[in-house]
């Protein structure tokens, strides 16, 4: 198939890019303008498999591109993904992650792409009421981030519902975490506020603490809990849900594992991965934090026969830190 992956350049982007080529049988268009992606990920990517990358704004004039791309999917990863960064900066990330989801269908539209997979997220479902959530349940986001996501679905909904041969998969992600299972890319991103990241860099001393936002919430051990899940699986994932609206209807699907770990038993698991008793500060609870959010993820797995490979929490702390050692 022709595809156009928007943000290749990114963390997630970057292990679908590698799924696509892995499976073989694409014709592949990488867009990013590498401001939060890497260069360095596109070309450790080039060792898998042939794929045009080109740097360019998603606001610039993609007309060329879809012209002499003659996509048939899009998989439009591209945003900007800082929740605090989005209640200080609402309009950056409505004009990235919401009119531009617009401006990308218009050419869609344009050029008679009819296949589109999207990068939403479970910040859609905000502080949900029970702590797992399946696509039917309220979606309410409580912060610009969240809400930037939600828009963008329903402008995709929209013009679904105008255009009959068009058919989408909204993919809301979980908990990303971990890195390439061949150590070929990661978490490329400096100052990610990621947990795993987070504790792995922690781990090898590149942070001298990490600090756990809130130790009193209504848990096993009073922190908060939610379902990670390794980033080569979310990358198949996208190999799955455009397999599927190829010969069925859009559907909107949760990608997680379906159970949570919490903030602790994270960083108890990553001391004993990496065998370092490093130092942890009990802090006061941030805005906004869920105490628990799991993904019901049965539909996906019912609907497209996707299913995890690297479901140990282990395994993704492993991957984690062997990146972080080299990044
Ligand atoms: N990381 C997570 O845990 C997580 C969770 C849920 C959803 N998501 C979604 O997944 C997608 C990818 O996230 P990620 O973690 O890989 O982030 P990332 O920042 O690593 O990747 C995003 C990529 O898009 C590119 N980009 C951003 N704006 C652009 C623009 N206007 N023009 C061209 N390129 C642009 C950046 O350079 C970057 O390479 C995002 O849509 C994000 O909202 C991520």
């Amino acid at each position: 198939m022709n595809i156009l992956i928007t943000g290749g350049a990114g963390y997630i982007g970057s292990h679908v890019l590698k799924s696509f080529l892995k499976e073989g049988g694409h014709k592949i268009t990488v867009i990013d303008n590498l401001s939060k992606g890497s260069i360095a990920a596109i070309h450790a990517i080039k060792s898998i498999g042939e794929f045009e990358f080109i740097n360019i704004n998603l606001e610039d004039d993609l007309t060329k591109i879809f012209y002499n791309g003659k996509f048939e999917a899009v998989i439009h990863l591209a945003a900007f993904i800082e929740v605090l960064e989005s209640t200080r900066e609402p309009l950056k990330y409505y004009l990235n992650n919401t009119a531009n989801v617009a401006r990308i269908l218009t050419y869609c539209k344009k050029f008679g792409v009819n296949k589109f997979i999207f990068s939403s997220t479970a910040a859609v479902y905000g502080e949900a009421d029970t702590p797992e959530v399946s696509e039917l349940s309220p979606t309410n986001p409580i912060n610009p981030y969240g809400h930037s996501k939600l828009m963008s679905e329903q402008i995709i909904k929209d013009y679904a519902s105008s255009n009959s041969s068009f058919k989408f998969a909204i993919l809301r992600y979980f908990n990303v975490a971990g890195a390439d299972e061949e150590g070929l890319i990661g978490q490329n991103y400096p100052n990610a506020t990621h947990l795993i990241k987070v504790a792995t860099q922690t781990a090898l001393g590149k942070l001298e603490n990490m600090k756990i936002f809130g130790n009193d919430y209504a848990t096993k051990d009073g922190t908060c809990v939610r379902d990670y899940m390794h980033v080569n699986d979310l990358a198949d994932a996208h190999l799955a849900a455009l397999k599927y609206i190829d010969s069925n209807s859009s559907e909107i699907f949760n990608v997680g594992y379906g159970y949570g770990f919490s903030v602790k038993s994270v960083i108890e698991a990553t001391k004993r991965v990496s065998g370092v008793d490093f130092k942890v500060i009990n802090s006061s609870r941030r805005d906004g934090d869920p105490v628990a959010l799991i993904s019901n993820a049965n539909k996906l797995r019912k609907l497209t026969g996707w299913t995890p490979k690297r479901d140990s929490l282990e395994f993704i702390i492993k991957t984690a830190l062997e990146w972080e050692k080299r990044a």
